[in-house]
């Protein structure tokens, strides 16, 4: 893969998360974990390129995301849509090789994984994060329509330190 910056991406940042969608991974060499995302974003803030994340509670993901400052966004080739549903059906909680199941690999930049198969790559190190609150809703029909279970989402602001692309 090779480097770009943030600047240069080509792609519709809609189009990747709202369709192509992407694996959030996150932990180390010894122990990681990747899920599925659709509700993301890329932009600015504090002057930086950012992504945001919105991670439910329950997802195992998150614990390692929690755990460390870095992870990734991985955007794979329509080639790879079945890993990508079955990283979003099934939990790394419930079987003992998340990846290998889903026919993915894990890649590490430094001790940060991402998926080797990708054809983008995000690495962001966070800078902030919160949980999304209902008493901030404006309309409570999206209270209703998103949080059944009420499992608010915590939200992860982080800089993207890199931009990898297949060559
Ligand atoms: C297309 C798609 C998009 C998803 N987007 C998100 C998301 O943005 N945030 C989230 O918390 N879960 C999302 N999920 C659900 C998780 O990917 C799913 O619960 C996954 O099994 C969690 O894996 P883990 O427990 O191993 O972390 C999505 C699932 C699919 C199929």
């Amino acid at each position: 893969m090779k480097e770009i910056k943030a600047t240069e991406l080509k792609e519709n940042p809609f189009h990747l998360f709202k369709d192509r969608w992407a694996l959030v991974s996150a932990g180390t060499k010894e122990k990681c974990n990747t899920m599925t995302v659709s509700w993301g974003g890329v932009g600015v803030f504090w002057n930086k390129c950012v992504a945001t994340i919105y991670i439910r509670p329950q997802r195992y993901t998150k614990t390692f995301i929690d755990e460390q400052d870095c992870f990734t966004i991985s955007v794979l080739g329509e080639e790879y849509r079945e890993a990508l549903a079955y990283c979003g059906r099934v939990s790394g909680k419930e079987v003992s090789d998340k990846w290998k199941e889903a026919g993915i690999t894990p890649s590490f930049d430094g001790e940060v994984p991402y998926v080797k198969e990708a054809e983008i790559v995000f690495k962001c190190r966070k800078l902030c994060e919160g949980d999304i609150d209902p008493d901030t809703f404006l309309d409570s029909a999206n209270d209703d329509l998103n949080y059944p279970n009420k499992d608010y989402h915590r939200y992860y602001i982080a800089e993207i330190e890199k931009v990898l692309v297949k060559d």
